[in-house]
């Protein structure tokens, strides 16, 4: 053949072009130029801190300058979003023009996009921790890059400690720190007085604009304030800051909706989320280019702060909130709470809008409020949540003293204590503190003791068939089913189809016909539909929750003979399943009294969520699987439970005393209907 058709030359020339002009960006980055001193620092020192602004290249290029650098190396680096390891990998992989899950990849909970020709991972600061269980000296890795360091995430903080440790008798391991310019100075006194590398940011003048009187509906004020500037200012992509999927997806519904009425009047508005959970081609669109003429409106959680850069942002709206964990360390009460950001966080997100142009940050709350109801930065997680997974995990390491691990900033002594004590009501430590049996098998799980615990207990209860299921559901949130504004009646009728009474976590292990038939019906029907999107779109379901449940659950099932734990079904019987869901979230009863629920221990008010099965029920015992705290303390996916099981499976921690009024009046009706319903 003389010549190649022109067709592919003009596809080899397009890509070699985006090749060069990607090659292009790299040397502009504001790292380029520090790449030899860098690499020299590098070699010098052990362990380096590195802080550089926000889109300066560490979380790309770094990696990338040490493997050009020196062949054979192994590179991990760490990232406190699942979202930011997968979105970063690939820009990496397409910067190095080779496949994702080569010699790039990433690994997060549940999803493992590596292979053993990769030699740059991206994982979650989770992930790497969990590798400490089957790698206590990280051998494997030349180099351990902790980034976004100044998130302090809990994990990030454990991560600290271990590898300070390793480092010391690990004399061939890098640790590169890297970090926004927030607080440098304390990681490197943590880590023995590294030596503090400082990338100088380039950055834009950010003009900040104040409300001059508080917004009652911060929504609502965001709606206004991205179509105002939209109509009054010049070219410019817009960021959003909201606390959650819910708000962002409402916001952009809003949006949508208020553009469509307006029509031809204004110029082109891309509306696009970002949060956590959404699914990864979605996520990619907010790096695309907008096209000229029109505008891209971003709203993001706080994962745009930090961890994502988006190119063209020249216009930043603020409402000053975010979704905090809170940790109540006397009741052992773990709630998300939208509460106001730091005034560090609230300057990080401004500064988004001044990377390349001078920007405006327009703050919806008062200059006031700035100064006197923010705090100057955020409490790092460890100071403000369950140690439970934590503790089990350094406990599986062989660190039995916990109170003088080497942490940056300690947990509270009463938070510690819980823990311990938690872990031994779950029968995972015994009364002095070391590792049960049953304690290792749970480790050997990657979610939360008490989930774990769940999922152990359904070996005893013969169900652990559908508890996996639950497991798998669970940790989607149960955020399967939605809703459309104008098909709000369909919806919710196809939902109780799926409902099964006893509560929500029930749901979807309704039983078929007969006896013999799969009982894990939800996944088993959408496998019989040969997993169709069709299905799911008939359902109300969301494909790509149920896609991702089903992940979960292999790769939990793929688990079950390691901790040798048999995969059987009850055989639509209920009873057992709900007894695992006790066995492990017995911590989470709460008891019907006036008006609401009280929770056991401690007698806290708390009701059960709107959108739950059981929320006209109102059954007289139920566990919760978490507390929400929006306008009241409302718990989330809630089950039906007789008190009299709290004594089977927590004897040591419940007395009758304490639940005695029930244990006189049983539920004979609900008990009688659910079983005869699952007969
Ligand atoms: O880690 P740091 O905040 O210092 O910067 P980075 O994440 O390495 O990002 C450097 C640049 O890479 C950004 O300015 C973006 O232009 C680009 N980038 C991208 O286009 N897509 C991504 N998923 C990540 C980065
Ligand atoms: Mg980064």
């Amino acid at each position: 053949k003389p010549f190649v058709a022109p067709e592919g030359a003009a596809q080899t020339r397009k890509a070699e072009l985006k090749k060069q002009s990607m090659q292009e960006v790299r040397r502009s980055l504001p790292i380029f130029p520090y790449r030899e001193d860098l690499l020299a620092a590098i070699h010098e020192h052990q362990i380096l801190v590195i802080e550089g602004e926000t889109g300066s290249g560490k979380t790309t290029q770094i990696p990338q300058y040490l493997l050009e650098d020196v062949r054979g190396m192994k590179i991990g680096c760490t990232q406190p979003r699942r979202v930011a390891a997968m979105s970063v990998a690939a820009r990496v992989a397409q910067e190095m023009s080779v496949k994702l899950g080569n010699e790039v990849g990433y690994s997060i909970r549940f999803e493992d996009c590596t292979s053993e020709r990769t030699v740059l991972k991206y994982m979650t600061d989770g992930m790497l921790l969990r590798e400490f269980l089957t790698e206590p000296d990280l051998a494997s890795y030349s180099v351990i890059i902790i980034d976004e360091a100044h998130e302090r995430t809990l994990h990030t903080d454990i991560l600290f400690g271990l590898i300070k440790d390793i480092a010391r008798f690990r004399s061939d391991l890098k640790v590169l720190v890297a970090s926004a310019t927030l607080d440098t100075e304390r990681f490197s006194c943590f880590f023995d007085d590294a030596p503090v590398f400082r990338i100088p940011g380039r950055r834009f003048p950010v003009d900040i604009f104040y409300t001059k009187a508080p917004e009652a509906d911060y929504l609502e004020a965001c709606v206004v304030s991205v179509l105002q500037i939209h109509v009054t200012q010049s070219p410019g992509d817009i960021l959003v800051f909201l606390t959650g999927q819910e708000e962002i997806e409402a916001c952009c519904e809003l949006l949508q909706e208020r553009c469509r009425r307006l029509g031809s009047k204004i110029a082109e508005l891309l509306v696009l989320p970002i949060y956590a959970n959404l699914p990864s081609d979605m996520q990619a669109k907010i790096f695309n280019p907008t096209p000229p003429g029109a505008r891209k409106v971003v709203v993001a959680t706080n994962i745009a702060e930090t961890s994502l850069t988006i190119d063209g942002i020249i216009y930043v709206i603020d409402p000053g909130f975010c979704k905090q964990k809170s940790y109540n360390a006397r009741t052992g009460m773990e709630s998300l709470i939208v509460t106001p950001c730091s005034r560090a966080s609230a300057n990080q997100r401004a500064g988004r809008a001044g990377r390349v142009a001078a920007g405006k940050c327009f703050r919806l709350y008062t200059a006031w409020a700035f100064k006197h109801e923010m705090e100057e930065s955020t409490v790092p997680e460890i100071q403000r949540t369950n140690l439970g997974n934590v503790v089990l995990l350094l406990k599986s390491l062989g660190i039995n003293d916990l109170i003088h691990f080497d942490f940056m900033d300690p947990p509270p002594h009463e938070t510690l204590v819980l823990a311990l004590e938690q872990l031994y009501a779950l029968g995972a430590l015994n009364h002095l503190g070391e590792l049960t049996k049953l304690g290792r098998r749970m480790a050997e799980l990657p979610v939360d003791p008490m989930l774990s615990k769940m999922i152990l207990a359904s070996e005893q209860y013969k169900c652990s068939e559908e508890v996996l299921t639950i497991a798998a559901m669970l940790s989607v949130n149960n955020s399967i089913f939605y809703r459309p504004k104008d098909k709000v009646v369909h919806a919710d009728n196809a939902r109780m189809n799926f409902v099964v009474p006893g509560g929500d976590h029930l749901l979807g292990n309704k039983p078929r016909c007969c006896a013999n038939c799969s009982h894990d019906v939800f996944l088993a029907q959408w496998l019989e539909s040969g997993y169709s999107t069709q299905w799911c779109y008939e359902n109300f379901i969301q494909f790509r929750s149920m896609r991702r449940a089903r992940d979960v659950r292999d790769q939990l099932e793929g688990l079950m003979d390691r901790i040798e734990v048999e995969v059987v079904s009850s055989q639509g019987d209920s009873l057992p399943i709900r007894k695992a869901v006790t066995a492990g979230y017995f911590y989470h009863t709460a008891r019907l009294s006036k008006g609401g629920y009280k929770t056991v221990k401690h007698q806290q008010t708390v009701y059960v969520h709107p959108n739950s099965s059981l929320f006209e029920e109102q059954p007289r015992w139920l566990i919760y699987h978490e507390l929400v705290f929006t306008t009241k303390e409302f718990m989330r996916q809630v089950i039906e439970i007789d008190s009299g099981w709290l004594l089977e499976v927590a004897p040591h921690y419940y007395k009758s005393k304490e639940l005695e009024d029930s244990s006189s009046k049983k539920m004979p009706r609900k008990q009688g209907k659910t079983k005869e319903e699952l007969g």
